[in-house]
């Protein structure tokens, strides 16, 4: 019940300092009008508007090919399906709260009959000797940033080591990049020198970029043939595909640039929430726009004091709230627009108020 006072709160608080602006269905369909008269839809994966944009990606992590995918879920398990094909070994490796292990239904074990091996521990990142202790598998997931742990990233030596033990052993390497963009800023790389170190690569759409839905998997020629196979097998090959293409297109090419700001603004607002007492952050100090939200409160309590925050200073400092197996509060932060839209005073107004409350 509290919950859902609180979320109603949220939607309605006059700044949010999350994401973006939240648009309506009919500010999100606007970008059409922009388009040219005879510009034709895509047809069942061809056409000139998603053959752009493969092309877009291709050549940003200069790989041969990409595919547009309606979704990450079926993008990544079709590529790690084709691995396991190539190699004829039914099994691949991956953190223990990658979104395939728990929140896909177990799609690759049961759709694909992958074995898969669980590397490192829930709460930190796996590392050389996880992968050192490993048995033969097919291919290595890795998730940058890996979101359930609140997004942290190896360092890029760890990740030059990591890729490079699986490429000699002949264990591919998958990229999980939902978030890649967004996490490039603190590299200090570009997407080619990421895309150097895998094999196939994913990125989402609709996190950081903001778009309404979609997915694109990047790689060589030969496993990208073989995944629009595998996107027709699986029903994913809709007949058109450009509602969800051109909204994709229009914000990667406007929020690309707009990443580093984002990591910026994380990486202030941790520090404000962190000189509270009770709260941590995780990781201490973010390596891209999103980091997580500890508190020594249960989930009710803290929403209480951020409907109190939200009645007297009108800003929704957090989404959703939930609680975790020990029975504390947590939230998950992903900075976009909306922060630098709010004049600081006023975000440290809010974050003064918790203070009080929370004292
Ligand atoms: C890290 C990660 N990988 C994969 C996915 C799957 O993306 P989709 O919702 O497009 O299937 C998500 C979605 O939240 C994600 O966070």
């Amino acid at each position: 019940m509290i919950s859902e006072n609180y979320l109603q709160m949220v939607k309605q608080a006059q700044y949010q300092l999350r994401g973006h602006k939240t648009k309506s269905m009919k500010d999100e369909m606007a970008i059409f009008n922009t388009l040219k008269d005879c510009q034709m839809p895509d047809v069942y994966g061809k056409g000139e508007v998603i053959e752009a944009f493969q092309n877009t990606l291709s050549k940003e992590f200069n790989k041969q090919s990409a595919v547009f995918f309606p979704s990450g879920t079926m993008a990544q398990q079709i590529a790690l399906r084709i691995w396991c094909d190539q190699k004829g070994l039914m099994c691949v490796a991956y953190h223990p709260l990658c979104h395939l292990e728990i929140h896909e239904q177990d799609g690759i074990k049961e759709l694909h009959h992958i074995d898969t091996v669980l590397l490192g521990e829930k709460d930190h990142l796996f590392t050389i000797d996880d992968l050192k202790n490993m048995k033969d598998v097919a291919a290595v997931l890795f998730e940058l940033p890996q979101r359930e742990i609140g997004g942290q990233l190896p360092s890029w030596n760890e990740l030059i080591e990591m890729t490079a033990y699986c490429k000699e052993r002949g264990i591919r390497t998958h990229l999980d990049g939902a978030r890649l963009y967004e996490c490039l800023p603190y590299y200090q790389k570009t997407p080619s020198e990421v895309g150097e170190l895998f094999d196939s690569i994913y990125i989402s759409f609709y996190k950081g970029f903001g778009s309404i839905t979609g997915a694109m998997l990047i790689g060589d020629e030969e496993i990208i043939r073989e995944a629009k196979i595998w996107k027709r097998r699986l029903g994913g090959d809709l007949y058109h595909l450009y509602p969800y293409i051109v909204p994709a297109a229009d914000l990667f090419a406007k929020r690309k640039g707009k990443m580093a700001e984002y990591y910026e603004y994380a990486k202030a607002y941790a520090l404000k929430l962190s000189s509270i007492k009770g709260i941590s952050i995780h990781p201490t100090i973010p390596v891209s726009n999103m980091f997580h939200v500890h508190f020594n409160d249960t989930a009710e309590r803290v929403m209480t004091q951020m409907i109190d925050v939200m009645k007297m200073e009108g800003v929704a400092l957090f989404g959703g709230i939930n609680a975790t197996a020990e029975g504390f509060a947590k939230t998950e932060i992903s900075i976009g627009d909306n922060y630098g839209l709010i004049e600081e005073s006023i975000i440290d107004k809010a974050i003064e108020r918790l203070r009080i409350i929370r004292s």
